[in-house]
């Protein structure tokens, strides 16, 4: 790493001050004994106004992601400069970082280095799909690979934290930020969270490559009422434990070194505030020792929810509900102070958020070099490296999902010449990067024309036409454009190529910015007159595949009844056209499967394949059951559903044993074969029910799965171990536990094509 003299005597001074600090590397009882101790000297130094300025992140003004709260830019840099703040977010780049670091350094008491926090949701420049993509592939390798590298951009760049992943699970595709988790289901959100923490934090956070992550929203942020972003959330008990706080746990048991809390209220008790999540449960029982920030201002949100009447009032139920960072919000900076001196909030309770803050740089190594992170050559190497395009198309490739494949229309056939590529999407480089695209350059995405121009053979003529188009984005102040409200004056064209054309490729969906935060919509269909472009595509040619391109599930009642085929694509980053041209042309067998149900229509939301039965779930009474009259009850396409261009077929599900007691485990295999033409891969799912317990448990839940790839005629056997921890859950008298009784056990490829055996916990 370079360093310049400057820095070299900045580091020796802070290595004095800092009680001859060094930077610790890896977790052994040992060294995390030296951090502590480093932490405590430190402590013992700092006076009250040092401590609760390292409870402070200030927005770094060069990106906003959240209402400006009112700290003036002076303000901020005289507090600075008296080292009065342990955070920043949304400064990026080695000029920016060192900047504000050097504030610090050259002027502060203590020297004690700044954190740099953004949000590195699916790549800092180099775009992976959005994370609902991604979970689609349902590959954690990949998943620990895209994060891998997104921190090594990230932190090539100065910057030391990403505010991510996020692992609130939601079940309504309404809600925005769908787009930014990994869908409905606990346990998967849970092993992608694992991965994507693995990813950014590597083995080591001390090594420069890699960053810290946080584990987001604490909690239940996706379960708003009406999918309406930011809206009131009302969760059980039960439900919490067995349903929201699983990723939570996994993420804390795999040492994430931060969690960020929610906007949300729960019950009534804002998140921010929840001595029960974040003192009782995560502090205390799950011994986790991180940091946790507010969310943007959530702890001054606390006025407008009406459980604080000012900031000083706010910032004392965060603190002692276990807030250790007030993000952007003012609350803690104007009252922290005061509340100590007048009694209201120990010293111990500050102290202890600050250790909190500390270790994490300790653990980063800032202390060691608070400049570490600072070096221009790795940022003009790393950022946007060949490497990265060529895993963000292998991540592309593997997040998409074929819904449909009549008469096998893909992949395109050779008796094809002549392709019509139409749709308000289809030349569009922007929305591929997706929303929350960090510092991707805009419009650099590859389009869904140029990837297949690029991949269809000389053979074919490839035309294209808008159809729509898209237009200054009214609904979206990130974006440049938007799908047009009303335009149909490329109608005319679009049919005129459609019906001269063997093969449609019609590219539809949601602009880049639909999704995302703030982005609830109560229509899930096409916006614009896409529909009505469909429809008169349809009539002039029946060959059609849709290639859709969106955040959150839609309503594709009308095209599954109409299109003959249907790709799934997401938002899948820098390379989203070049991975939707070698699915098309067959040159990549689709492999993804969703990770969120698609419903028949808005009304079904929230959607979910892990129901509870009800009381009345017998489809056979003639009304007074659990359903709707006007449509089906379970999902369009379901979750875990996708389909390939080969088959396999699955032999019989083999049982270990049929019973089995606490110190046991059995096993639960099954062989499956490629019995296609093409080399293919496929996911196998394994779910089980409780059939008896002592709260209503779901009818399914995803308890394990592989993915396996298989060559023509291969065939593989998959086993599942089943024990007592696999099949526990958060009961009745709030404890995990495991009755005994009768279970159903099922293996197949989607959550609803499933084998059926049973076996017992004795
Ligand atoms: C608000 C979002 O809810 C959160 O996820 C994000 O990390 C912060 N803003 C910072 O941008």
């Amino acid at each position: 790493m370079k360093k310049n003299l400057l820095v070299l005597i900045v580091g020796l001074i802070l290595t004095f001050n800092a009680c001859k600090v060094s930077s610790q590397s890896n977790k052994s009882p040992q060294q995390e004994k030296n951090i502590e101790q480093k932490v405590d000297s430190v402590l013992a130094l700092m006076t009250l106004e040092e401590k609760v300025g390292q409870m402070l992140q200030y927005n770094g003004s060069w990106d906003v992601t959240g209402p400006a709260t009112g700290t003036t830019n002076e303000k901020k840099l005289e507090r600075l400069k008296k080292g009065l703040v342990g955070s920043m977010l949304n400064v990026v780049s080695v000029k920016h970082t060192r900047e504000a670091q050097r504030l610090i350094m050259e002027n502060s008491r203590l020297k004690i280095p700044l954190i740099f926090g953004y949000d590195v949701i699916h790549g800092y420049q180099t775009m992976f799909p959005v994370p609902l993509g991604e979970t689609a592939s349902w590959d954690m390798n990949l998943a620990e690979r895209t994060a891998a590298a997104a921190a090594r951009e990230t932190a090539a760049s100065g910057v030391h934290w990403t505010f991510a992943p996020m692992m609130d699970v939601s079940r309504d595709a309404r809600w925005g930020r769908i787009m930014e988790g990994a869908g409905e289901d606990p346990f998967l959100n849970a092993e992608i969270a694992v991965a994507r923490i693995n990813g950014f934090q590597g083995s080591d956070l001390a090594n420069e490559k890699t960053i810290a992550a946080c584990a987001k929203h604490f909690a239940g942020y996706g379960f708003a009422e009406a999918g309406r972003d930011y809206n009131t959330v009302n969760i059980g008990i039960h439900e919490l434990h067995n349903t929201i706080l699983p990723p939570f746990k996994a993420a804390a048991k795999a040492g994430v070194a931060t969690f960020m809390n929610s906007f949300n209220e729960i019950d009534g008790v804002p998140a921010t505030s929840s001595s029960y999540l974040q003192r009782e449960l995560l502090k205390q029982d799950w011994n986790w020792n991180g940091f946790i920030v507010s969310d943007w201002g959530s702890i001054s949100e606390m006025i407008p929810h009406g459980i604080a009447k000012n900031k000083k009032e706010a910032a004392l139920l965060a603190v002692k509900g276990g807030s250790d960072m007030d993000m952007e919000g003012g609350a803690y900076e104007s009252s922290l102070i005061s509340l100590v001196e007048e009694g209201k909030v120990s010293e111990e309770l500050i102290d202890d958020s600050v250790k909190r803050i500390l270790r994490v740089k300790f653990q980063l190594g800032l202390f060691d070099d608070p400049y570490k992170y600072c070096d221009e050559s790795f940022e003009n190497s790393e950022v946007y490296s060949d490497a990265n395009q060529q895993l963000a198309l292998e991540a592309a490739k593997k997040s998409i999902v074929l819904l449909k494949n009549e008469n096998n229309i893909l992949p395109i056939q050779d008796k094809v010449k002549s392709i019509a590529v139409i749709g308000p999407l289809a030349d569009d480089k922007d929305s591929p990067l997706g929303n929350w695209r960090a510092q991707a350059v805009k419009n650099s995405g590859v389009s869904v024309l140029e990837g297949i121009k690029k991949h269809a053979p000389n053979s074919i003529k490839v035309t294209y036409a808008e159809g729509t188009k898209l237009s200054a984005g009214e609904r979206n102040f990130l974006s440049p454009l938007t799908i047009n409200e009303n335009d149909t004056s490329g109608f005319a064209e679009a049919k005129e190529l459609a019906e001269n054309s063997d093969l449609v490729i019609l590219v539809v969906g949601e602009d880049a910015f639909q999704s995302g935060e703030g982005r609830s919509q109560t229509n899930i269909g096409f916006l614009g007159v896409q529909d009505e472009l469909m429809k008169e595509i349809q009539e002039v040619n029946k060959n059609v595949v849709m290639v859709l391109m969106n955040g959150r599930p839609m309503d594709l009642t009308w095209s599954n009844q109409h299109i003959p085929a249907i790709v799934e694509t997401w938002f899948l980053g820098s390379q989203h056209g070049n991975a939707v041209g070698e699915i098309l042309f067959g040159k990549y067998n689709p492999s993804g499967k969703l990770p969120v149900s698609f419903p028949r229509n808005v009304g079904q939301e929230p959607l979910y394949y892990n129901q509870k039965s009800t009381g009345r779930p017998n489809e056979n009474s003639e009304v007074t059951y659990s359903h709707y009259t006007d449509a089906g009850r379970d999902a369009l396409f379901p979750f875990g559903f996708g389909l390939s261009y080969t088959n396999f077929e699955y032999g019989k599900i083999k049982l270990s044993d049929d019973s089995f007691s606490a110190s046991e485990e059995i096993k639960a295999s099954i062989e499956v074969r490629n019995t296609g033409k093409m080399a293919g891969e496929e996911v196998v799912q394994l779910y089980i029910r409780d059939l008896f317990a002592s709260i209503t448990r779901p009818i399914k839940e995803l308890k394990g799965f592989e993915k396996i790839s298989l060559q023509p005629g291969e065939s593989k056997t998959v086993s599942f171990t089943i024990d007592a921890e696999l099949l526990s859950y958060f009961g009745r008298d709030k404890k995990w536990v495991t009755d005994p009784g009768k279970f159903h056990l099922f293996i197949g490829p989607n959550s609803r094509d499933l084998q059926q055996v049973e076996f017992q916990y004795k």
